[in-house]
């Protein structure tokens, strides 16, 4: 297996050692997600010498900007939300490497002066540069930048295919199958499939990751993988913050789309899976779309359906009232947007057949949580079956996303003493007890692993479009009917009453997770 495939779950960080020089230009660079993650992101880069020894950044953005309060900008993002502490030594180091380009991302003059620095400082430093752009700004503008980056002949720069340049497309990837097609199309028209890093940040998180090894690098799981031994599946994705000051985007998504279509369903496939032939990022995300391909349609009904939608209603969170949805700042109101959904869905391959896959998020949900349990199914009641004498529960694996991300094992067990008594006991991995709790960021992964061209951890173009499928009509049938089937539920709570229904209906329940 050459260097260039072999995977970092098995091969640790030293791959990544003498990474190609890069030249990394962040578009919506005085952004949020730039502030609060990017440059964090590069400085812990730094820190552990995982940055190429020849390495540029320069932010883009509409805004005026001097270097050097580009740089002042950066110094700040890292002092407010980096998560080591900032070492003078290593931004003295870093810091001369930033600099700011101003321009306006539907001006192709913009693009053709960014063009005209790349060139310069490759005379500075007499040799090519991978150029890695990363689109860090609202959707609107992703056609523009791209389209432009073709046009003036940056996504070709330079003849080496070692070197060649890569962009990062930050979420929302479409908002429903049509739009993502169409910004496949145009992405396409410049950049080739293996140019492009399609970023969903759940998949640069560690327990997400550590999910392949669990499933694969463990005999004891994999033969009980299986509607023989599993009962249901459920991924729960839950904040318990509001929409905050973001009901202008907010309002035009919902969680359908917020959380669903990507973060729930990407846990999803990782867990539903197939192994793969191998640990390649083409292997993976073959078997990554199957499960998605064999997802069956939805039943669009509002009884008896298979997705619930509702808001939340003024209520208590952590002790503090928080208003409902409606009364939000910015919130229309004519809205019927969703800040809860749940949805049942089935596999229809030999592994997944009538095992139920139930998926739900939520805002200003009891508590901020990412959670995959897998609910095996009841052993026989023959010894411990009889009347209330026994507490005896279906096994369950719990994989925690987040927050104390971890492994959970819950199983039965005998109360100490004369009588037989039993009680479900939990058997717990914690990854920060275990390996300490300074582990890399999400977004240290994923600008790492574009800048060394991995893209495991990136959504390929044809399983965007496979998520797309499923949620779009759904989308669809609920904009036809407005309010009509929307739910509500309390601030605080773990979502609508509703959403048992999905789960009753087969006589499951939704765990409480964390429990
Ligand atoms: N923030 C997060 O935590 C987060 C998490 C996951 C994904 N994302 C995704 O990451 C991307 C960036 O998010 P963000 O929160 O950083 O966005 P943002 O702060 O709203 O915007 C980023 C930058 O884009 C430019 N911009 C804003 N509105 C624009 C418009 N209407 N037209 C053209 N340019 C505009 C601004 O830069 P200039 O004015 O300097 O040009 C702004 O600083 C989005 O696609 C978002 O969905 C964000």
């Amino acid at each position: 297996m050459s260097e260039s495939s072999r995977h970092p779950f098995l091969t640790g960080l030293s791959k990544h050692r003498g990474a190609k020089p890069t030249i990394l230009v962040i578009f919506g660079a005085s952004g949020d997600l730039t502030m609060r993650k990017l440059i964090p992101a590069l400085y812990n880069l730094s820190v552990d010498n995982l940055l190429p020894a020849d390495f540029k950044f320069i932010g883009f953005g509409r805004k005026q900007m001097p270097n050097e309060d580009f740089r002042e900008f950066s110094r700040k993002s890292i002092d407010d939300f980096s998560r080591r502490a900032m070492d003078a030594d290593t931004w003295a180091g870093l810091e001369s490497n930033f600099e700011y380009h101003c321009g306006a991302y539907d001006d192709l003059e913009a693009f053709k002066g960014l063009q005209n620095r790349i060139l310069e400082i490759e005379k500075e430093y007499n040799r090519r540069f991978q150029l890695l752009f990363y689109i860090s700004t609202p959707p609107s503008v992703f056609e523009p930048i791209i389209t432009h980056l073709g046009e003036c002949g940056l996504a070709n720069h330079g003849s080496d295919e070692e070197l060649i340049p890569k962009v990062v497309i930050e979420k929302p990837f479409g908002k429903d199958l049509e739009s993502a097609r169409a910004l496949n199309t145009i992405i396409a028209k410049h950049f080739r499939e293996e140019q492009i890093y399609r970023i969903d940040h759940y998949l640069g998180k560690e327990t997400v990751q550590d999910l392949l090894v669990q499933r694969f690098a463990n005999s004891i799981f994999e033969p009980i993988w299986n509607r023989e031994y599993v009962s249901n599946v459920q991924i729960t994705v839950a904040e318990q913050l509001g929409v905050g000051t973001r009901a202008g985007y907010y309002d035009q998504s919902g969680a359908l789309r917020d959380m669903i279509q990507n973060h729930t369903m990407q846990l999803l496939s990782l867990t539903a899976m197939e192994p793969p032939v191998s640990l390649d990022p083409e292997s993976i995300r073959d078997e990554k779309v199957k499960v998605l391909k064999a997802i069956q349609p939805l039943k669009l009904k509002h009884e008896g359906g298979d997705a619930i939608r509702a808001q939340y209603t003024e209520g208590l969170v952590e002790g503090k009232r928080v208003p409902g949805y409606m009364e939000e700042e910015g919130v229309p109101a004519s809205s019927f947007t969703e800040t809860y959904s749940a949805l049942r869905l089935s596999i229809n391959n030999w592994r997944w057949k009538g095992v139920p896959f139930y998926l739900r998020s939520g805002k200003r949900m009891a508590r901020r949580i990412s959670e995959i349990a897998v609910q095996f199914k009841q052993p026989p009641g023959i010894l411990f079956g009889e009347g209330n004498k026994y507490d005896i529960t279906s096994n369950v694996m719990v994989i925690r996303v987040q927050p104390d991300e971890g492994v959970t094992l819950i199983m039965n067990s005998k109360v100490p003493g004369l009588e037989t008594r039993t009680q479900p006991v939990k058997m717990h991995f914690n990854y920060s007890t275990t390996y300490g709790s300074n582990t890399p960021e999400a977004y240290e992964r994923l600008i790492l692993d574009s800048m060394i061209g991995d893209s495991t951890l990136f959504i390929r173009g044809d399983e965007t479009e496979e998520s797309w499928r499923i949620i779009t009509p759904l989308l669809d049938f609920w904009k036809e009917y407005g309010k009509t089937g929307l739910e509500h539920y309390t601030a605080g709570s773990w979502g609508p009453l509703a959403s048992e229904r999905l789960l009753w209906e087969n006589k499951h329940e939704w765990r409480r997770p964390g429990n």
